[in-house]
Parts: structure tokens; C-alpha cells; sequence
């Protein structure tokens, strides 16, 4: 018994919210106006882990320079590993060219989730949230977002894997036939706004009188999740190595974490901590320190090098300036920061 009112005028309710309370983004251009497939797809890649403050911008810079998937498909994989460089998941920035060819190769977009869902890089979530907003399709989105808002509105306990397959089954039946996109939409948009992970908003939720959590009175001790276990930390040295305000950079292989990425060059990163390592080349080592980055499967500890050096060390690499180096992945981006000044 759920003690809160049915949920199938919820569709109704949350759409009259949306029309009120939309966030105007870039990707959404204005209310009403059909959808071009590319520009929903490219958001949704991007905003499968980051926020919408900080994808914004590189989403305006990626349909600036690569307008259509055409554009994006012809573009030179290093071009677009370097333009995605901060976004993180730089697996995806390659399935997201891979992706861009394919759609090329045939011409158009799939117009279905289950056609959507075979393409490189859309896994359900992106396929769903594809198929509403530029196709209109009656499908569902669910995000983390989405299951946080429901775990609430259904005050579910009990195993979370389980919950989540409730979860997906009730937002999958509550599709309205009109409006599908706005509804996924609006979802994301209540998630992000009203019933956020932390001080929530209920006062002014369109979806209250429907909310379980809400009525037992403490609405955010939902989701209940299992507790997230303890990342393990490795350790590795970065070598910054300057020449003529230049630094030396090198090309991560092209599987395989940050693969295809402009990188510093280093040690492995192992969990055994630093053991025994040797600069790339003999010069004036000095420390800066050590820089943190968290991955998704462990965090990092990078000890960082630098060095003036008179010639190129061996291997594979070149010079690079300030601007090259803003191709750096994150992690590499804040070494290079703490070694350089004004980098
Ligand atoms: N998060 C993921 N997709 C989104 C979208 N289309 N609008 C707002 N936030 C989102």
C-alpha cells in the first residue's frame, strides 16, 4: 500500500511543470521544434557522466566545428580526442567517432531504440533518451537520475538491482503516446532541479502528491543503495620535460585506459606504489609534488617530474605548446599545471 495518489496522471502533471519550468540548454533549442537526431545523440554521450555546467561548453564547441555527423565523421581522430580532452571516458570519444562514421556510411540516423541501441557506444539509457526526444518515440530514459526520483516516489527498499528493474518497469509504462521526449526530458530536469540527491526541493515537486517517500516524511533517505566499496590507489611518475617553453609529449596506445590520448609520458600506475623507476632521460629532476585524479575503478597518485632537457628523449613524441596541451587529458592537465607556471 503505497498511501500516495496513483501514479497514471503523474505523465499530465510532470509535462505541465516541464512547459513551466524547461531548462533551456543548448541542445534543446526552442520548445516545439523538431529535434535534429545528432545534436540530441552528441549531448547524451556527453552527459553520461558529467554534469550539464560542464558539458555545455563542449557541446556549443563540437557543433561549432563539426556542424553535422557528416562533418564529425570526416574529422581527424586526433582532432576529436583532443576537443573531447576533459570530458573524461575517452572510451567514448572514440565509439562516439565510430559512431559518426557509421551513421554516415548509411546515410541517416536509425529512427527505433532497438536500431539506435546497435550502434557503437548507445547503450539503453542513450538509445531510449534517443528515440523520444528526436523521434518521438514512446520510449523510456533511465538514468541514475530518474531512478533516484522513482526510488522516492515508489519509497522502495529492498535490494537495489531489484529496484531498479521496478524502476525501469513503472517509468516504461508511464510513456505517454504524445510527448514521450519532453517526458524523459522533464524527468531529467526534476532530477537535476527538485529532487536532487541532497536538500530537495518537495515544496515545489509537480510530482509530490504521488510521492511515497514524501508522505512516510523523509523523502532522502531514498535511493537506499549498497554502500560503494573503497576504490584501490596506485601510484606513478609523470615526467615533465620543457625544451624551449615547449613540453614533450607523447601519444597513449590506442586500447585500454585514456587510449588514443595525448599524454605525458611516465611510469606504469600500480598499486604496489612507486618501486624503482628511471627518467626518461638524464637532466635536473625536481618535484613539484604529487597530483590526485580518481578514475572509475581506482584513484591515482601521480608523482610528477620536471626538468629542463637539451634533445628529445627516445621514442615516439614531440614538442608541445600551451595550446597543443590543452589536448591533455585531465589528469595530465593538472600535472602539467603543477609543474608549469601560467600552463
Ligand atoms: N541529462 C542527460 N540528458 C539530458 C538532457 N537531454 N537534458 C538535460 N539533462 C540531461
Amino acid at each position: 500500500m503505497r498511501g500516495a495518489a496513483p501514479l497514471s496522471r503523474l505523465p499530465e502533471d510532470l509535462l505541465a511543470w516541464f512547459d513551466a519550468h524547461a531548462r533551456e540548454l543548448p541542445w534543446r533549442g526552442a520548445r516545439g521544434e523538431a529535434r535534429d537526431p545528432y545534436r540530441v545523440w552528441l549531448s547524451e554521450i556527453m552527459l553520461q557522466q558529467t554534469t550539464v555546467p560542464h558539458a555545455a561548453p563542449y557541446f556549443e564547441a563540437f557543433v561549432r566545428r563539426w556542424p553535422t555527423v557528416e562533418a564529425l565523421a570526416a574529422a581527424p581522430d586526433e582532432a576529436v580526442m583532443s576537443a573531447w580532452a576533459g570530458l573524461g571516458y575517452y572510451a567514448r570519444a572514440r565509439n562516439l567517432l565510430k559512431c559518426a562514421r557509421e551513421v554516415a556510411a548509411r546515410g541517416a540516423w536509425p529512427d527505433t531504440e532497438d536500431g539506435l541501441r546497435a550502434l557503437p557506444g548507445i547503450g539503453p539509457y542513450t538509445a531510449g533518451a534517443i528515440a523520444a526526444i528526436a523521434f518521438g518515440r514512446q520510449a523510456a530514459a533511465v538514468d541514475g537520475n530518474v531512478d533516484r526520483v522513482f526510488a522516492r516516489l515508489l519509497a522502495l527498499t529492498g535490494d537495489w538491482a531489484e529496484a531498479k528493474k521496478v524502476i525501469a518497469r513503472e517509468v516504461r509504462a508511464l510513456v505517454p503516446e504524445s510527448r514521450p521526449g519532453d517526458f524523459a526530458e522533464a524527468l531529467m530536469d526534476l532530477g537535476a532541479t527538485v529532487c536532487t540527491p541532497v536538500s530537495l526541493a518537495c515544496g515545489r515537486c509537480p510530482l509530490a502528491r504521488y510521492c511515497a517517500a514524501r508522505k512516510e516524511g523523509t523523502p532522502e533517505r531514498y535511493p537506499i543503495k549498497p554502500p560503494k566499496t573503497v576504490k584501490p590507489v596506485r601510484h606513478g611518475q609523470a615526467f615533465v620535460m620543457m625544451r624551449n617553453g615547449k613540453v614533450w609529449l607523447v601519444r597513449r596506445p590506442p586500447q585500454g585506459l585514456l587510449g588514443g590520448m595525448l599524454a605525458l609520458p611516465g611510469t606504469e600506475w600500480r598499486e604496489a606504489g612507486a618501486g624503482e623507476f628511471a627518467p626518461p632521460v638524464e637532466a635536473d629532476w625536481a618535484s613539484p609534488g604529487e597530483v590526485r585524479h580518481v578514475f572509475t575503478h581506482f584513484s591515482l597518485r601521480l608523482t610528477v617530474w620536471r626538468a629542463e632537457v637539451r634533445a628529445a628523449p627516445p621514442g615516439e613524441g614531440r614538442w608541445a605548446g600551451a595550446d597543443e596541451a590543452k589536448g591533455l587529458p585531465t589528469v595530465f592537465a593538472k600535472a602539467l599545471k603543477s609543474a608549469v607556471s601560467g600552463w
